[in-house]
């Protein structure tokens, strides 16, 4: 029966924990996967997290189920977070929210939710993209077309990326990154998501933002902005959000699938069809990873705590993108990593060869994707005078 089946290579980002995991050298520095570390490079719980698990173990009742939305509080809570607290597209109710297992478990329920209600042709994703998109969408039956996004020289193409935008067949999909662009840390800025705006008007394009990282580009409010103002000035679009960055909350799969409608009407409609695309993928989500959300956002203190602990974690990956090119400044080398200042969030795209990323795994223990997408959060100080330096060692290969 499973004779034919061919044995397939791991995931390329997943695959980089282990391989740092089995690398003996005590020296190594692991900028793979998408996961903020401390200075001593720990992934600790946030102090507000803990303090809702202490809070949940003594008040939690029942573990019974959730519903396929999930829970209506979490639900409320972090649609204010997404379109803030004032939003007219929550005062219209507009948006609906489904909890989701992480940012993934949303991408796919985006993916089946399209292909069931629009039968879509194509989704059109940034050249490059986070990989997985691009096997969610696929697996979902959705064919995938590019934009520009980077040129060789490892230079954001906004022009190019429009004037593609402008060429989209109508009632096309095009997934827009909301901030810290995942790979390359490459964000629009206010006037190119205008631009952005008046181009999906006009050819009609249906935008689906992820956005898995708010709070890590410029703060929680500026990261919404492009989400902001394409739920303001459109009348469909889908958001796939995750808790995952911003909580710390990794292995808990805390995500929201969030479409926004032209009005109440329309909004519960297509809501209706978010739940049976949720049902029949796994039914009710996993409730404590919401919870613990919920209990953070919901009361005024530990919420202004946890705006803290954003910021604490956003501040320190900026303060390792100075320290880096300072120091590679030592090298000769400030304006050919001047891209690491420009880009924001986790990833950092260096604008490295697939064999100058083996020469750093090989020489130095240093770990990131092949594509040259650094994850700068895996960086500790003491480590950026040996970073700079096998950067320097590398390009010259
Ligand atoms: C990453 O891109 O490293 C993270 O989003 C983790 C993942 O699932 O790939």
């Amino acid at each position: 029966m499973f004779e034919h089946i061919q044995r397939v290579p791991g995931d390329a980002i997943l695959g980089l924990i282990e391989a740092f995991k089995n690398d003996p050298r005590s020296r190594k520095i692991d900028l793979g996967v998408g996961v903020y570390r401390d200075d001593k490079g720990d992934t600790p719980i946030l102090p507000t997290v803990k303090d809702a698990e202490r809070y949940l173990v003594e008040h939690e009742t029942t573990k019974s189920y959730i519903g396929s939305h999930g829970a209506a509080d979490y639900g409320d809570l972090v649609l204010s977070l997404v379109f803030g607290a004032d939003s007219e597209v929550l005062a219209q109710q507009r948006a609906s929210l489904t909890q989701s297992p992480g940012g993934t478990g949303a991408l796919r329920l985006a993916a089946d939710f399209l292909r069931t209600n629009l039968s879509p042709r194509r989704i059109w994703i940034s050249d490059p993209t986070w990989p997985n998109h691009i096997g969610i969408f696929s697996a979902a039956g959705i064919e995938i077309k590019r934009y520009p996004y980077v040129d060789d020289q490892n230079h954001f193409v906004f022009d190019l990326m429009l004037e593609a935008l402008r060429q989209i067949p109508e009632g096309d999909i095009v997934l827009l990154h909301a901030c810290c662009h995942n790979p390359t840390g490459y964000d629009l800025s206010r006037e190119q998501w205008q631009a952005v705006l008046e181009v999906l008007r006009e050819r009609r394009l249906l935008p689906l933002i992820d956005m898995a990282y708010q709070g890590f580009g410029h703060g929680l409010d500026e990261d919404a902005y492009g989400v902001r103002l394409l739920a303001d000035n459109l009348d469909a679009m889908i958001i796939t959000f995750s808790c995952s960055k911003n909580f710390g909350i990794y292995n808990e799969r805390t995500g929201a699938f969030i479409l926004v409608a032209g009005n109440k009407e329309e909004m519960l409609n297509i809501r209706s069809q978010a739940a049976i695309t949720a049902r029949e993928n796994y039914s009710n989500p996993p409730a404590h990873g919401a919870s613990v959300v919920s209990h953070v956002l919901g009361n005024d203190a530990l919420r202004q705590q946890w705006v803290s602990e954003v910021t604490e974690m956003r501040q320190r990956i900026r303060s390792l993108r100075e320290q880096l090119v300072n120091a590679l400044d030592a090298h000769g080398l400030r304006e050919r990593f001047s891209c690491v200042l420009e880009q924001n969030g986790m990833f950092s795209y260096l604008g490295l060869s697939p064999e100058q990323v083996d020469y750093l795994r090989d020489e130095y223990g240093i770990y990131m994707v092949r594509s040259g997408r650094a994850s700068m959060a895996g960086l500790r100080s003491e480590q950026v005078e040996d970073m700079a330096a096998a950067l320097a060692d590398a390009v010259k290969k």
